[in-house]
């Protein structure tokens, strides 16, 4: 098979990684690609909003299989422009994309449906959202109802910073359009997680679940980023909490989107809470998450190709998922200042190892000038060490970063580190 993957960031990197081990794959693709893929994969510039460029470019290699992993050609519709041409494609149409391009629609679909998320109200009106910030006590959070990159949600702790969050979005417009709509939600206390489950519309099947660092800095504290490293399979989550999680958040999800006319195929990404009333819903995603990826998909030893060519016959039923019984830590590498401004253009060494067994480093944010490789987005990289232990996998990803170097680089040094404390607690 030819596979043509869309993006360029670590979770790019990580499907042309496993999609190059499949018996199937004999080509791949990546628009635009990065550095990290040069060896598995031939880049190709189109940017992964040029949904015409892209049919153009698959339909002329005649590709058998595209795999979309940004959100933003999803909820533009690329989907449907390539089934409409015949061509098989890897997630949700324009209309399941909605899951995750209008926070609204979510939220409202998740009250038609009974998933359990937490309290909300949706404003258009500046006036109508400040009335209800004020009469309301305890944290809030303050959504911008369209895309963000990840940037569009804000937990205000008092009624000045929800006042500040909603200026900035309904009257300064730091989102764009995107945050004309506004969503306020109750803060959910708990731990977080997320579970990515392949669906062909009727049939679930829920990957490994894990854990994001979505802060900046090391005990979740600072602003919030696109991620800063993730583990999996996370010990908060026993077989017992996955089956609910498959009754009351996955099973609820597919089947009321098929009911209402757009059945959901690819892979949801559910943002939950775990709290004191159970699993609740943070957010929906309608693709692969990133951090996650990076530990989720070095744990499966199913043919990834397989479990996506399934996932787009509506074959998921049939097929039974093949788990490495192991840990996977993803520690990432970001540019200083990140997620506020960085410099970009800062020469990388050590990538080219040797590491130890079972370290993979995943480009995010790289660029090549000449033969070297230097640094051209927040994130930079994602170093990622798969293990028999958490504790081992934990220890080899930070080795395997300490043999990294670039001007200004800064990591979180606890990723994992609460699920090794949960797993010592529960040992005693
Ligand atoms: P989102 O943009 O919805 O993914 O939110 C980004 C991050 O903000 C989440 O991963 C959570 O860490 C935090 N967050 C969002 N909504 C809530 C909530 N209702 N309660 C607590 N934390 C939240
Ligand atoms: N790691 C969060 C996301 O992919 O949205």
């Amino acid at each position: 098979m030819k596979v043509l993957i869309i993006g360029s960031g670590g979770r790019e990197h990580v499907l042309v990684w496993k999609l190059a081990q499949s018996q199937r794959v004999e080509k791949i693709y990546a628009a635009p690609g990065n550095p990290g893929m040069e060896n598995l994969a031939e880049c190709v510039p189109i940017h992964v909003d040029d949904l015409e460029e892209l049919l153009r470019f698959a339909r002329e290699k005649s590709v058998d299989l595209t795999v979309v992993g940004p959100e933003l050609p999803l909820v533009h519709g690329i989907v449907d422009l390539f089934e409409a041409e015949g061509l098989k494609v890897f997630g949700p149409s324009r209309k399941a994309a909605q899951i995750e391009g209008s926070k609204s629609f979510a939220k409202s679909f998740m009250a038609r449906h009974g998933i359990p998320t937490a309290r909300f109200e949706v404003f258009s009106k500046l006036a109508n959202a400040r009335n209800y910030i004020w009469n309301h006590e305890g944290k809030l959070v303050i959504k911008a109802d369209g895309l963000a990159a990840g940037k569009g949600s804000i937990v205000c702790g008092t009624k000045s910073e929800a006042q500040k969050a909603l200026e900035e979005m309904m009257l300064r417009n730091v989102f764009g359009e995107a945050g004309h709509r506004v969503v306020i939600e109750e803060f959910l206390e708990g731990e977080e997680i997320s579970v990515l489950a392949l669906s062909d519309g009727k049939h679930i099947l829920p990957l490994v679940p894990s854990r994001d660092h979505k802060a900046a800095y090391d005990d979740d504290l600072g602003p919030n980023t696109g991620g800063m490293g993730a583990y999996a399979p996370s010990p908060f989550v026993s077989d017992a909490l996955m089956d609910e999680i498959r009754r009351t958040v996955l099973e609820p999800t597919i089947h009321g989107l098929a009911e209402e006319g757009y059945p959901y195929k690819g892979v949801l990404y559910a943002g939950l809470m775990l709290t004191e009333n159970g699993p609740k819903v943070i957010e929906f995603n309608c693709r692969f998450g990133d951090p996650e990826t990076q530990v989720v998909l070095p744990l499966i030893e199913s043919d990834l190709a397989d479990l996506m060519l399934a996932t787009i016959d509506g074959t998921l039923g049939d097929v039974a998922l093949q788990i490495r019984k192991a840990w996977a830590v993803c520690v990432v590498m970001a540019s200083g200042g990140y997620p506020g401004s960085y410099e970009k253009g800062k020469l990388i060494t050590g990538l080219e190892g040797p590491f130890e067994k079972d370290v993979v480093v995943f480009h995010a944010g790289t660029k090549r000038v000449d033969q070297a490789i230097v640094t051209n987005g927040g994130r930079v990289l994602g170093v990622t060490k798969i293990a028999d232990s958490l504790e081992e996998a934990i220890a080899g990803a930070y080795r395997a970063v300490k043999q990294i170097h670039f001007d200004g680089a800064f990591y979180r040094r606890d990723i994992a580190r609460k699920g090794l404390d949960y797993l010592a607690a529960r040992a005693m």
